[in-house]
């Protein structure tokens, strides 16, 4: 047989779209699957045997096997006899077996190329180790399957392979069997009994350290928990168990969930396509998060791994149990998971900054998304490549969407409505659907209107407007959707608006700032819609949209004082910082008008002194008076300037922050010194020290004293957190230190990746004007791989999702570098080199000029170019 396995070519034939509304159930069940993988050298040769039954008996459909072009077909055969060639067709991307029984045994060997494999989907190797990643259709790259989650197997997997280079041999469920071959080989057999979806299927086969402990389940039962690092690394994983040892509690405590496997795996794996994967008791991980040490990982990375860990684990449930029907119901699983995971960080941390820091990424990532060219429902109706789905919407307005259930119903119908949707599609792949469902019967509330969230594409804006009447207050709501620029009709939604009302004189004596009124939970259904709120009279502001209680743009009429006395008297942590953040940004958007017609600009003197108060402040939590210190970020309040003129509202900031560094250097410096001194203890409240401190430091690095305050704190911190702040800004500064400092991390940390990354990262950032060329010359440097994801990332997408004023250079050179890159990856790496174009589709809300550039950009890429589907189906979209 000749085969051609060029890895890097694009199929001829690219795919087209498939919809939601074209759904069918599949023609057969295949209820066990038994896999050899026989390991030697760089090769892999896979048998699979299958026993397939045709779920609908009339049908005389021939069967059509999902498979990749990257496989050989070695041999094929029904119930023992080997097809004959007219029993078959094999394309790029099927096998079609013309005459099947209603119920046969499939015998497939294929022949895999591991070693090549950039593509880091399939069977892959990194860093000499053999691994898989199947989500979402990985495992047709392995074997011709009906690779689709709603055919449900049991697995059994052997693997062989070679003692020496392969000790650690892994795969779902319960280790079987273990023993020794002829000629140094060994295998293993593994036995998962839980039916699953190809998609979480998992191998390993490597050379890896081990970190074990063990948990004891509520009823009693014992799990054996391992971690599997490379050997240096293993010292690093102490974090991770016990991130994942508190998951395994929290479900229990929260949902009466449990774990149902006798061990748990996890692997980490330097060369990951995204952050981690949930296959059932193999977990494999990006590097970035297990591996932390207080020396190499900052505190938001130690957060960001019990995050990840706690996530991957709730999948066992949320995924796993109960999974997706199709892909369409992506956010079944992921919205739902992401929900749990960060209600579970909130439990170990603090409830209050975690909901900020959530409502921070949705707002920099998802709303962008929603409001431009590849906008899509959080469950969409239509896709070329799946892997484009993996999006802000579906995680993140998808956890919105489950947290807005969850406020309607109340904690306890809540938890009710999991438990019956556990009871009736335990086993089950379902649907978004399936879920609303079981929570309409656990409470006594109407979702009906509710799930158009689920389909309705584009960020709400809700406009309030008040009026009195007598002593009541009129408030009157309108939503309204803009997507590119242009308002689009929808059926309205039901968006659920958590308010209270906040009394202006009570404030000002210092006294609780609550009315006598408990917060009430608004039902918003119609288009338009006036409440009236009976006797809160006229002293009164309105605290809007209380824990962010619905994913929207917040649109109202709340002049400064009023915004200042929430901010300083509300006890709502979310509507407090909001307020401030709303003030800061009319400020710098202020400014820069007045940059741009060279008018001079105060910020108004109330605003001032709210800071001001705010740093004497020693009562509250210092990681949310970070928050509250930290001015809106560019990108943020670009989203408010039309058109976006990146240089201008990063000169407009700047001259914001420095006049506060400036006017407030005294108060500052004392502040810093005193968070300075102050000794470490416990986790979260040294944490928030930290980030409270480093955001002061911020302030000071714009002050005479900034050269000196950044290399005493970068030459003396003892940890990774407080290190890279100080080389953060130094990175942004003029200072003479700064490429001292730069050059000395680099020697520091040349051997650690994961450091090396924020290297990088921290001058891709950079608010200099030289970072384009620094960037492009980065692409050069030694250290810097197109084919690994986090270091491809590191570099590129710090400078073309976060460094707005870089990446907008007038000259366009910033979309041009872009460009390259996501060509020259797309021949490595598809699922990866998608991931980088977004930026590229922020087009529309650019000047002319910049709008020009792109366009011709991106039909240049389209035209000229053979591309992938993942990468050309966001072109395509981002051009329109
Ligand atoms: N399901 C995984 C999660 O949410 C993410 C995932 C999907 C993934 N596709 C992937 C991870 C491809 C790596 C590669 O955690
Ligand atoms: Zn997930």
């Amino acid at each position: 047989m000749t085969e051609q396995l060029d890895q890097n070519a694009h199929t001829a034939n690219s795919k087209t779209e498939i919809y939601l509304k074209d759904y069918k159930p599949a023609p057969y069940q295949i209820d066990e699957v038994s896999l050899l993988f026989e390991l030697s050298g760089d090769d892999a040769l896979v048998t699979a045997l299958s026993h397939f039954t045709r779920s609908d008996a009339a049908s005389t459909e021939p069967l059509c096997l999902d498979g990749g072009p990257f496989m050989e077909l070695v041999s094929i055969e029904i119930d023992g006899i080997p097809l004959k060639p007219d029993d078959y067709v094999k394309n790029e991307t099927s096998l079609i077996i013309h005459d099947t029984a209603a119920d046969f045994t499939l015998k497939i060997v294929t022949k895999l190329k591991p070693a090549e494999n950039t593509r880091l989907e399939g069977l892959y190797k990194s860093s000499g180790n053999f691994c898989t990643q199947c989500e979402a259709e990985g495992f047709r790259h392995i074997t011709y399957f009906l690779d689709r989650p709603d055919v449900m197997a049991k697995y059994k997997v052997r693997i062989e392979a070679s003692k020496a280079d392969y000790p650690v041999l892994l795969s779902n469920g319960n280790l079987i069997k273990k023993g020794q071959m002829p000629n140094g080989f060994h295998f293993a057999e593994w036995d998962d009994p839980f039916p699953k979806p190809s998609y979480l299927f998992a191998m390993v086969a490597g050379k890896l350290a081990c970190l074990s402990d063990e948990f004891t389940t509520m009823s009693g039962r014992s799990v054996e928990l391992n971690i599997y690092a490379a050997e240096e690394d293993i010292s690093k994983c102490d974090h991770a168990m016990q991130s994942l040892k508190n998951s395994m509690r929290w479900d229990e405590e929260t949902y009466g969930l449990e774990y149902d496997l006798d061990i748990y795996n996890i692997v980490a794996v330097a060369d990951f396509n995204m952050g981690a994967m949930e296959n059932k008791g193999l977990n494999i991980f990006n590097t970035k998060y297990v591996l932390a040490s207080p020396e190499t990982a900052t505190d938001q990375d130690y957060n960001n791994i019990e995050g990840v860990i706690g996530h991957e684990y709730f999948h066992n449930w949320t995924g796993n149990r109960v999974t997706c029907r199709e892909w369409f119901q992506l956010s079944l699983k992921e919205g739902l998971t992401v929900f749990r995971d960060q209600e579970f960080s909130s439990d170990m941390q603090s409830r209050a900054v975690k909901r900020l820091d959530d409502v921070r990424v949705l707002r920099m990532h998802q709303f962008p998304e929603d409001a431009g060219p590849l906008a899509h429902p959080v469950r969409p109706e239509k896709y070329i490549e799946i892997n484009n789905f993996y999006s802000a919407t579906v995680y993140n307005k998808g956890a919105e969407v489950i947290r807005m259930m969850h406020s309607l119903l109340g904690a306890e119908a809540f938890r009710r409505g999991m438990d019956i949707y556990f009871e009736r599609h335990d086993g089950q792949a379902v649907t978004c659907e399936d879920f609303v469902c079981a929570m309409e019967a656990a409470s006594d509330i109407d979702l009906r209107q509710f799930r158009r969230w689920y389909s309705t594409a584009g960020t709400p804006k809700l406009s309030f407007t008040r009026e009195c009447d007598g002593d009541d207050v009129l408030l009157t709501v309108e939503q309204s959707i803009s997507i590119n620029g242009a308002e689009i009709e929808y059926d309205p939604l039901h968006v659920p608006i958590k308010i209270a009302w906040v009394d202006k004189a009570r404030s000002v004596n210092g006294e609780s700032s609550e009315n006598n009124a408990p917060p009430t939970l608004l039902h918003l259904t119609d288009a338009k819609q006036t409440f009236r709120f009976e006797g809160v009279g006229k002293n009164v502001v309105p605290s809007i949209m209380r824990e962010f209680s619905a994913p929207v743009h917040i649109d109202h009429d709340l002049d400064t004082e009023e915004l200042l006395t929430l901010a300083s008297f509300d006890i709502d942590p979310f509507v407090r910082s909001d307020a401030l953040q709303t003030i800061g940004r009319n400020i710098i958007l202020t400014a820069a008008q007045k940059l741009e017609s060279n008018e001079e600009f105060h910020a108004p003197e109330s605003y001032y002194s709210t800071f001001e108060r705010l740093i004497s402040d020693d009562d509250t939590d210092p990681a949310f008076l970070a928050e509250l210190l930290t001015l809106p970020g560019e990108i943020d309040v670009g989203q408010h300037m039309q058109p976006l003129r990146p240089q201008t509202l990063h000169k407009a900031r700047e001259f914001v922050a420095d006049q506060i560094a400036n006017r407030y250097f005294e108060p500052i410096l004392d502040k810093y010194n005193e968070l300075q001194a102050f000794d470490e203890c416990n986790r979260p409240k040294q944490q928030g020290v930290r980030r409270y401190k480093n955001t002061l430091l911020g302030y000071l690095a714009r002050t005479s004293v900034g050269e000196d305050i950044l290399s005493k704190q970068f030459d003396n911190s003892q940890n990774m957190t407080d290190e890279i702040a100080a080389l953060g800004l130094l990175s942004s500064s003029d200072f003479d230190y700064r490429n001292t400092a730069l050059a000395q991390f680099f020697e520091r940390w040349k051997h650690e990746a994961l450091v090396i990354d924020k290297w990088f990262a921290v001058q891709a950032v950079s608010k200099r004007s030289d970072v384009l060329s620094t960037v492009r010359s980065l692409l050069k440097h030694q250290h810097f791989s197109f084919v690994n994801p986090n270091r491809l990332r590191a570099l590129v997408s710090s400078f073309s999702v976060l460094n707005q004023a870089g990446f907008h250079d007038e000259s366009g050179a910033g979309y041009e570098f872009l460009a390259d890159v996501v060509l020259k990856v797309d021949r490595i790496n598809p699922q990866t080199a998608a991931r980088l174009v977004a930026p590229l589709g922020q087009w529309k809300r650019l000047d002319h000029a910049r709008q020009l550039k792109i366009q011709s950009l991106l039909d240049d890429l389209l035209k000229k170019h053979s591309l992938s589907d993942d990468v050309r189906e966001l072109l395509e979209k981002s051009l329109n």
